[in-house]
């Protein structure tokens, strides 16, 4: 047992088909070569017989005559006509052989070895030679209802099992064919089924360490965050508090503003680390979540325009039903979106990002994909786009928090988000293609994919919720 299991996927799974084959193809040709040797023995003792009785019916006038010649030729016609008939021998009444096709002498054992009844028909009986098995027919020769004498006639059973032996290579010739062939196909689907797992596994390992990764570095941000709140909010308020007694318009109370503004740039950030961090639950409510994505959009359409970019929003005709903190998911389109815009505008030019949103009910999910046409992610960048502080926008544009943001919104909603560049060719819309060069790149999607509920109407929801 300890050996089985330790053998590779395919050669077990080969072993077994292999011992289901065998199992069934072994008892078939048993009981094939039984029914075949039943039908074949039955055969040889009709067609024995009727050779035996004609050659009784025409040998009574050269037994009168004392013709044993032409007793000898009407023998040996019998013998020359059937391959498989061993011999042929002519008995008058008293036992006395007259006529036979042996050619080495009679055999005598033979004489006594079967006699003919009373009755007028052939009678059958198997003799055993020690090398071979033969049916040995006694047909009685009679003259009106004088009895002349006994015809005999020995029919060898070798031909039965040569056609036995035939049946059984060839039972076993399909069977070994279809050994091999199984063989063949099971180890193919033996490897590609492996290939599929490892290709599994590693994406669950990939997807595990990054969660591992996600939930250290969250536990971090949270705490520094934490930590940093509370002096944070001592260095705005004492700000706030000086700016009072300040001269305006002097540099004072300038300074002071500037110390304003930069601690409230820190706050931001260090909401946006507690968002990561996962320290607020969220607000579930069921909702159409193309709402939220069609008022962000709305929202961001002209200010986008106003650099050169448009949004392709084709959101579907029927809602799309999630459990969902409506502000918080607006965040992540909004993430997503200046994501995109950033991409696009790296370079001069501008370009299109395309919004879809549908429903994927045989898997139960939502999916949503914000894709652009803009610069991409280095394959090198893709394992870290998520991380907190990671960027490659220079200093003072990006803080690196959106993304790890996001990815913390959406694992509180029990979904996921994944990132894919170069941009895959189905998610390129056809006014993507349509913009002659403008901000083209190897582009890239997001993909947000969230549990998929009943719907029920929103501002139900919302009533009941207060
Ligand atoms: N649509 C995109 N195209 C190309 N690169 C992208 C895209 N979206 C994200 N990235 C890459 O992922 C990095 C991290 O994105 P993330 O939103 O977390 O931070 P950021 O945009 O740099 O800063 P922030 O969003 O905090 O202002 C980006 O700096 C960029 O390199
Ligand atoms: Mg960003």
């Amino acid at each position: 047992m300890r050996f089985f299991t330790r053998l590779k996927f395919s050669t077990k799974l080969n072993l077994g088909v292999a011992a289901i084959i065998l199992l069934t193809s072994l008892p078939l040709a048993l009981l094939l070569s039984r029914m075949a040797a039943r039908a074949l023995a039955g055969e040889n003792a009709d067609r024995g017989r009727i050779l035996a009785e004609s050659l009784a019916a025409r040998a009574p006038d050269f037994l009168l005559a004392g013709d044993y010649l032409r007793l000898k030729n009407l023998a040996d016609e019998l013998k020359a006509a059937g391959g498989d008939i061993d011999y042929v021998f002519i008995q008058n009444s008293a036992g006395d052989v007259l006529a036979h096709t042996f050619e080495r002498g009679f055999p005598t054992v033979l004489r006594d070895a079967n006699a003919a009844g009373a009755e007028k028909r052939a009678v059958r009986r198997l003799l055993d030679t020690g090398e071979e098995r033969l049916d040995d027919f006694a047909a009685p020769v009679y003259a009106g209802e004088e009895r002349l004498g006994t015809v005999r006639l020995g029919v060898s059973r070798a031909k039965i099992q040569t056609e036995i032996n035939r049946l059984l290579w060839a039972v076993a010739g399909v069977s070994g064919a279809a050994l091999g062939l199984t063989v063949i196909l099971t180890s193919l689907f033996a490897a590609s089924l492996a290939r599929r797992i490892n290709t599994q596994i590693k994406t669950y390992q990939d997807q595990l360490l990054q969660a591992q990764k996600m939930e250290s570095l969250g536990k971090l941000a949270g705490g520094v965050a934490h930590e940093i709140n509370t002096p944070l909010s001592i260095i705005l308020g004492y700000s706030q508090l000086l700016q009072e007694g300040a001269q305006e318009g002097g540099q004072l109370r300038e300074d002071l503003k500037l110390i304003e503004k930069q601690a409230k740039i820190c706050r931001k950030i260090v909401s946006d680390l507690l968002g990561f961090s996962r320290q607020r639950e969220p607000l579930l409510i069921e909702m159409d979540l193309r709402a939220g994505i069609e008022e962000t959009v709305k929202m961001v359409r002209h200010t986008f325009a106003l650099r050169g970019v448009a949004i392709d929003s084709e959101l579907g005709d029927a809602p799309v039903w999630a459990a969902g903190d409506p502000e918080k998911l607006k965040q992540v389109w909004m993430n997503l979106l200046d994501n995109a815009l950033d991409a696009l505008t790296a370079s001069e030019g501008g370009g299109v990002i395309a919004v879809r949103c549908r429903a994927d009910a045989e898997r139960g999910r939502a999916v949503v994909s914000v894709a652009d046409t803009g610069s991409g992610i280095a394959a090198s960048d893709q394992s870290k786009i998520f991380d907190p502080f990671f960027s490659t926008k220079p200093t003072g544009k990006g803080t690196g928090l959106g993304l790890s943001v996001s990815f913390g919104i959406v694992q509180d909603h029990g979904g996921a988000v994944s990132a894919a560049s170069p941009l895959p060719e189905e998610f390129l819309s056809r006014s993507m293609s349509g913009l002659p060069g403008s901000g083209r790149g190897p582009g890239c999607v997001f993909i947000v994919e969230l549990p998929l509920c009943c719907g029920v109407d929103i501002a139900e929801a919302s009533t009941a919720l207060g």
